[in-house]
């Protein structure tokens, strides 16, 4: 396959977005574990997020983890881009095919990759406003600087703290996350078995775990903004 087939034919496009996809996959892990230092605040109050503004700093402060961060947005463009482009394909070839639509006996949420992929970036656009612009660009928010042991650092934690006292706001996290866990439920074993990773002896096993992947990370993410707005932490 030649670089050019790689961006243009329906199997190259299925393999880009089955390799950005596990990318994301494993971002998710690394973004929802480091997000969960913020639950030291549920063992020890007097904590007040120190665990997590530490763990952000390490991270924004890392060079090697900055240029992961470029390929990360890459990842994501080059996902969004190309699922666009797969969903108008089948779109086509639906309304050519078949007069009504056609069911396969495949789930809502198989059909709807492309519906539920556009309800993530809406949430992503906000989420990165929140928090991304703000820690690497303008600074709102967090003009109030933390030290710890003398080293200066964001106030991570207190940014959260103040972006989760409107409902709406945790309203759409939540919104965003339940599309994200549909999301995955398809997206896992689609990605797994566009990389050849297909058999029936591990088919079971691989749909599992990609749902109990997408159903842990989803709730974790969820019961972040929740536990900030009920006063859990912070
Ligand atoms: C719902 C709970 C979530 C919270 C509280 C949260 C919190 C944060 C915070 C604090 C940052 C900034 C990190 C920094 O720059 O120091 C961040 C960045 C980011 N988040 Fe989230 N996040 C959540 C869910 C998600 C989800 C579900 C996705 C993906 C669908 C996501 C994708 C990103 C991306 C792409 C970045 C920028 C990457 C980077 O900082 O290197 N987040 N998030």
């Amino acid at each position: 396959m030649t670089w050019k087939q790689v961006f243009t034919s329906s199997v190259g496009k299925k393999l880009v977005m089955g390799l950005t996809g596990i990318s994301l996959v494993l971002f998710l892990i690394v973004h929802a574990g480091i997000n969960a230092c913020i639950f030291a605040d549920l063992v020890n109050p007097e904590e007040n997020g120190e665990m997590f503004n530490k763990a952000a700093h390490f991270m924004g402060s890392t060079v090697l983890i900055r240029i992961m961060e470029i390929g990360l947005f890459a990842g994501i463009i080059l996902h969004i881009a190309q699922g666009y482009l797969l969903t108008l394909e089948n779109q086509k070839r639906r309304s050519v095919g078949y007069a009504v639509t056609y069911k396969d006996g495949s789930k809502w949420y198989s059909r709807s990759m492309g519906l539920l992929g556009t309800l993530i970036l809406i949430f992503l656009i906000l989420h990165l406003y929140h928090f991304w612009v703000s820690a690497r660009f303008t600074g709102k928010g967090l003009e109030e600087e933390i030290t710890y042991n003398g080293v200066v650092m964001h106030n991570m934690f207190g940014l959260m703290k103040a972006t989760f006292t409107e409902w709406w706001i945790v309203v759409v996290y939540a919104l965003g996350c339940i599309s994200l866990a549909y999301h995955l439920a398809h997206g896992f074993q689609s990605a797994f078995k566009t990389l050849g990773v297909h058999n029936k002896r591990y088919n079971i096993m691989l749909i599992s775990i990609g749902y109990g992947y997408s159903i842990i990370i989803a709730a974790l993410f969820i019961l972040m903004p929740v536990s900030f707005i009920m006063g859990w932490i912070g």
